[in-house]
C-alpha cells in the first residue's frame, strides 16, 4: 500500500554570506516548508567541493559524471529524490554567481537526458517544483535588468528539466541599511509552504 511520505525539499544557498538577505529569505522559506511538513536539506555552495565540468560529454550518453566523486555527484542524487528545490541566490554581474553556474554545469546529465542524437532533451524531473529567491543592490527600476536575467537563466534550465517554476521572490536595493520588510519574509515563508508538496514521480 502507498505510504504517506513527507515532501522532500532541497534548498541551494548560493550566497557565501551566512547573514545576508539571501540567507534570511532562505531561512524564512525553509521555515515555511518545515512548518508545512517537509523534510528540508540545505546545500551551501560556499561549503561544497565542486570541480568544474571538463566538457568530455560522456555524461550525455552514460548518464553519470566521470569526474572523481565530489559534492556535485551527491547533489545529483539529492535532486533525483527532491519533490521541490529552492535556489536562493544573489545577483552577480546581472546573472547567477559563478559557483552556482559551476554546479549547474556539472548537473546537465542529472537534469535532462540528451542521449538520443538529434532528439529533443528529455525531462528528468517532470512534476517537481522550483522556487527562486534572489537579491541585488541595484534599486528599482534598474533592478529589473539585474533580477530578470538571473531568474530567467534558472527558469530556463529547470523548465527544460521538467520543473514547474514558481514566481520568483526578488529583493532589490540591498545596499541600503534597512532590514528586510516583514512582507517579503512572509512571501518567502509562503513560497516554502507552497513547495512542500509531494511529487508523484519521486521515490524517497
Ligand atoms: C561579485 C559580485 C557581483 C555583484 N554584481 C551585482 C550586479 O551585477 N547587480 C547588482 O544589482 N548587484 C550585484 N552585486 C550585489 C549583490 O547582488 C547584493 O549585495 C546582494 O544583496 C547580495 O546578497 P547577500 O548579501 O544575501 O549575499 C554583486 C555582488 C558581488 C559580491
Amino acid at each position: 500500500m502507498e505510504q504517506n511520505k513527507s515532501p522532500f525539499v532541497v534548498t541551494i544557498m548560493a550566497s557565501p554570506r551566512p547573514d545576508g538577505n539571501v540567507a534570511k529569505l532562505l531561512d524564512a522559506a525553509e521555515r515555511g516548508a518545515k512548518d508545512a511538513g517537509a523534510n528540508v536539506t540545505r546545500l551551501t555552495l560556499s561549503h561544497m567541493t565542486l570541480r568544474p565540468c571538463i566538457a568530455c560529454m560522456k555524461c550525455r550518453t552514460s548518464g553519470s559524471c566521470i569526474l572523481p566523486h565530489d559534492d556535485a555527484h551527491d547533489t545529483a542524487t539529492l535532486l533525483a529524490k527532491a519533490d521541490s528545490v529552492i535556489i536562493a541566490t544573489p545577483v552577480y554581474w546581472s546573472s547567477i554567481p559563478g559557483t552556482l553556474k559551476l554546479l549547474l554545469d556539472r548537473l546537465v546529465y542529472a537534469l535532462i537526458d540528451t542521449s538520443a542524437p538529434g532528439a529533443m532533451p528529455k525531462q528528468l524531473h517532470h512534476g517537481a517544483r522550483l522556487g527562486i529567491i534572489c537579491a541585488c543592490t541595484a534599486p528599482w527600476p534598474l533592478s529589473l535588468t539585474q533580477t530578470r536575467p538571473t531568474v530567467k537563466a534558472l527558469r530556463r534550465i529547470f523548465r527544460l528539466a521538467g520543473y514547474t517554476v514558481y514566481p520568483a521572490i526578488s529583493v532589490t536595493g540591498t545596499n541600503n541599511t534597512k532590514p528586510l520588510k516583514p512582507a517579503i519574509l512572509k512571501s518567502a515563508t509562503v513560497l516554502g509552504s507552497k513547495l512542500s508538496v509531494t511529487c508523484r514521480s519521486r521515490n524517497h
